[in-house]
């Protein structure tokens, strides 16, 4: 029996459109293990979809067996094409070719899809400003795919809603393929769903009756949503058989508000692995990490070779206590385990050896720094009044989504924001439109200092095209940013933070650059 056959993925009636529970034998006596959710290019949940043309996503309401024996009722992106029915499909897009989607919203609330990571003309981009009501259809107009091969998000953006939407199963990824792509592909011998898999990395809590809990923390829940469980690809307590080669993993952090402290661990050592890639693609070349951090909205391309492991051994997939999280003070004490717990994430079990003799490349793409010498600077604060995360003491004006915050730029503009973060929460901070370059870190947490790989205080997260970059309490990080565009008319971007609380009370602006 293969893994996949372990997974059942059922249409009923009602929508019951996953089952992620293996009610088979189980190996460990103790803690059942459940197989990790790995999609095909078949149909079903998070499959490989490769479109064609203009294609139709509907988002509408599922229901999801997660927990074995219980029912979820979730939200769910849907597209049907030749007879199948691929669920939040995996979107795989050469770079170069045109993208054109007709949204189509069954949620009973307002939405709009936001690709996150894409240079798109903000009329596709998921402005909130182009949210649309149930029953209703959003035609975004086509663009093309300028963006490098990697990793990228789709997931809702309607203001105020996006936490509880993303939370009830709205996310996925779009996979963007170029000439990069195919010769790691090649090198390493890499094959979706087999060698090269997706790890959705969430945390969810489930009550009694398998319904899933929304209950942010903090004053107004300005803490954000921190989960009990945590899932892969929806799966929870996974598992995955793998061989002794090199295996790629695309991790997407589609959590609320929880960062991850991954390490591989076998017994207590931490194993090696390499960062091949961040939100804006491939770095130049791989990097040898043994720990890296992961905060929401980033997707970081990992390799590990398992090789490096012997065959029966277990190796674990373990996020550590963050400390992103100043716990100091009063009622926060009380929120301490759940925000800063430790997790095991996932298992791997090496089970065969296998002739495998490729290596890790040398190189892998090229980056082009961006010139800033004739860059202008802005500074963005983080700060906090009223309960409320704000930027430079602004929130989202919701009565006016077009509202001018005072960020105006031309067309061509070099833009390095020096972004401080006056608060005691780390906020993983995200750009609509334009990929940036991470130039440096200074007064950094323990936990980011630590992980610095060189002069300028950068992680080899911080590395490469970045579209999400985590500023933690007192830190301050300059990102610097190309405004060139061709989209022909003035744009109108956000900048926010991704801890989707934060987002959706309001931790958000506008920015424009002209024509
Ligand atoms: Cu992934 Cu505006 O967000
Ligand atoms: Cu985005
Ligand atoms: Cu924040």
């Amino acid at each position: 029996m293969t893994r996949r056959e372990f997974i059942k993925a059922s249409i009923l009636g009602a929508g019951l459109i996953y089952s992620g529970v293996w009610v088979g034998a189980c190996s460990q006596a103790t803690v059942r293990k459940n197989p990790l959710y790995v999609p095909s290019d078949q149909g079903g949940l998070l499959s490989y979809y490769i479109p064609s043309n203009r294609f139709n996503l509907t988002a509408k309401k599922a229901v999801f067996e997660i927990i074995s024996g219980k029912q979820t009722n979730m939200f769910v992106y849907t597209v049907e094409e030749n007879g199948k029915t691929y669920y939040n499909p995996i979107i795989v897009i050469r770079s170069g070719k045109d993208f054109a989607v007709n949204f189509l919203n069954l949620l009973g609330e307002e939405s709009i899809v936001h690709w996150h990571g894409f240079r798109a003309p903000w009329k596709s981009d998921g402005h909130p400003s182009y949210a649309v009501g149930s029953g209703t259809t959003y035609s975004y107009p086509q663009f093309t795919i300028i963006d490098r091969s990697g990793t990228y998000f789709y997931h809702p953006h309607p203001h105020g809603r996006t936490g509880y939407q993303v939370y009830n199963g709205l996310a996925s990824m779009i996979i963007v393929e170029d000439e990069d792509e195919d010769s790691i592909k090649s090198i390493l011998d890499l094959s979706y769903g087999l060698t090269d898999i997706p790890l959705i990395i969430q945390d969810k809590t489930f009550s009694a009756d398998g319904s899933l809990i929304y209950n942010p923390l903090g004053m107004n829940g300005n803490m954000g949503f921190w989960g009990d469980t945590v899932l892969v690809n929806l799966t929870t307590k996974p598992f995955l058989e793998v061989e002794r080669r090199i295996y790629r993993f695309r991790i997407l952090n589609g959590s609320n508000a929880r960062p991850y402290r991954l390490v591989l661990k076998r017994g207590s050592e931490n194993m090696r692995f390499w960062v091949i890639g961040v939100e804006g693609g491939l770095l130049d070349k791989p990097i040898e990490v043994r720990e890296i951090l992961v905060a929401p909205g980033e997707r970081i391309d990992i390799l590990i070779d398992f090789r490096d492991a012997n065959s029966n051994d277990i190796l674990r997939l373990y996020s550590l206590n963050h400390g992103l999280v100043d716990m100091g003070g009063g009622g926060m004490r009380g929120m301490a385990d759940l925000i800063n717990r430790e997790f095991e994430i996932l298992e791997f079990r090496v089970v065969s050896d296998t002739t495998y003799d490729r290596d890790i490349p040398k190189s892998l793409s090229t980056i082009n720094q961006i010139d800033i010498s004739s860059a202008k600077t802005q500074d963005v604060i983080l700060g906090m009044s009223n309960g409320k995360f704000n930027i430079d003491g602004l929130t989202w004006n919701s009565s006016d989504p077009l509202a001018d915050y005072g960020y105006n730029y031309n067309n061509k503009d070099i833009v390095i924001f020096r972004i401080t973060n006056n608060t005691a929460m780390y906020h993983p901070m995200h750009f609509h439109g334009f990929q940036f370059q991470i130039l440096s870190r200074q007064n950094s947490p323990k936990v980011i200092r630590d992980l610095a790989i060189d002069q300028y205080g950068r992680m080899a997260t911080d590395l490469g095209w970045k579209d999400t970059v985590i500023v933690g309490p007192n830190e301050t990080v300059e990102v610097a940013m190309d405004m060139s565009h061709s989209f022909g008319e003035e744009q109108t971007y956000l900048l926010h933070c991704h801890i989707l609380e934060h987002h959706d009370a309001g931790m958000m602006i506008n920015y424009r650059v002209k024509a």
